[in-house]
């Protein structure tokens, strides 16, 4: 048995004790704690991870070690909410793996103070970790339950800096464009001109583009015109067109 798979059996047990703890303090009526000690030791093993694999951003990977990604999964699958995989959400759609999570966010160079623009809030945990490194978020999802779940617990864990609505990401959000940043994670064959439109000079935006086969997009809008630059390929669920 590997040293890596001896720390994880050991982590699972620890769960099982914790899980009594947690069940308690629902039952008491108090809200579940943002973060135990165990998810705490195995998100600092998943920022690890992410270092190994090659993200080199220091901030991004503070972002990530902060946010509380098991609060972000269905509760049955908290005890592998930080392992590196896309896990099932409601309504059949997905969190996103923490390492393509990570690539993303790392490409867009936020310094802190950018206005950025996210279509597909999900689970709303990409919402946050972009809150922990920049000025303003806004969120778009078109599942009207999600919107409203991620709404909740977004401002139940304290991120007052992300704005979710509920709508089509094809609209984008026309009455606070320009962004700095627009970060795609649902995926659209081609890129919409209307995000385009509402991305600020200088401005950049990151999506996943494609259908069957996808790759991470990279957009600059910049004096001279825009240019584009592909980086991974990915598989995410896709763009959906409002009805
Ligand atoms: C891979 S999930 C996003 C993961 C999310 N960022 C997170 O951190 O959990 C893609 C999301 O995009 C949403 N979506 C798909 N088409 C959309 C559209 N046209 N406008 C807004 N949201 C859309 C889906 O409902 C889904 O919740």
């Amino acid at each position: 048995m590997s040293a890596r798979a001896i720390w994880q059996a050991l982590l699972g047990l620890l769960l099982l004790t914790q899980g009594e703890c947690m069940k308690r303090n629902v039952a008491d009526g108090s809200s579940p704690p943002a973060s135990t000690d165990l998810q705490a030791a195995r998100r600092q093993q998943m920022v690890a991870d992410l270092r190994q694999q090659g993200i080199r951003d220091e901030s991004v990977l503070r972002a990530m070690s902060v946010v509380p990604r098991h609060r972000f999964v269905p509760e049955r699958l908290q005890g592998v909410a930080y392992e590196d995989s896309a896990l099932p959400i409601e309504h059949g759609q997905t969190i996103s793996q923490p390492f393509v999570v990570a690539h993303m966010t790392e490409l867009l160079q936020l310094k802190g103070r950018e206005r950025v623009l996210e279509i597909g809030t999900g689970s709303g945990y990409q919402a946050a970790v972009l809150a922990e490194l920049a000025g303003e978020v806004y969120s778009i999802e078109i599942v009207p339950e999600l919107a409203a779940q991620a709404r909740r617990l977004l401002a139940e864990l304290g991120y007052t800096k992300v704005h979710v609505r509920q709508g089509d990401g094809y609209l984008g959000w026309p009455e606070q464009a320009p962004f700095d940043r627009i970060l795609l994670t649902a995926a659209p064959e081609e890129v919409p001109q209307t995000l385009i439109d509402q991305l600020a000079m200088g401005g950049r935006l990151v999506a996943p583009v494609g259908g069957w086969a996808q790759e991470i997009v990279v957009l600059d809008r910049k004096p001279e015109g825009i240019t584009r630059r592909t980086t991974i390929p990915v598989r995410f669920v896709p763009m959906v067109h409002g009805r």
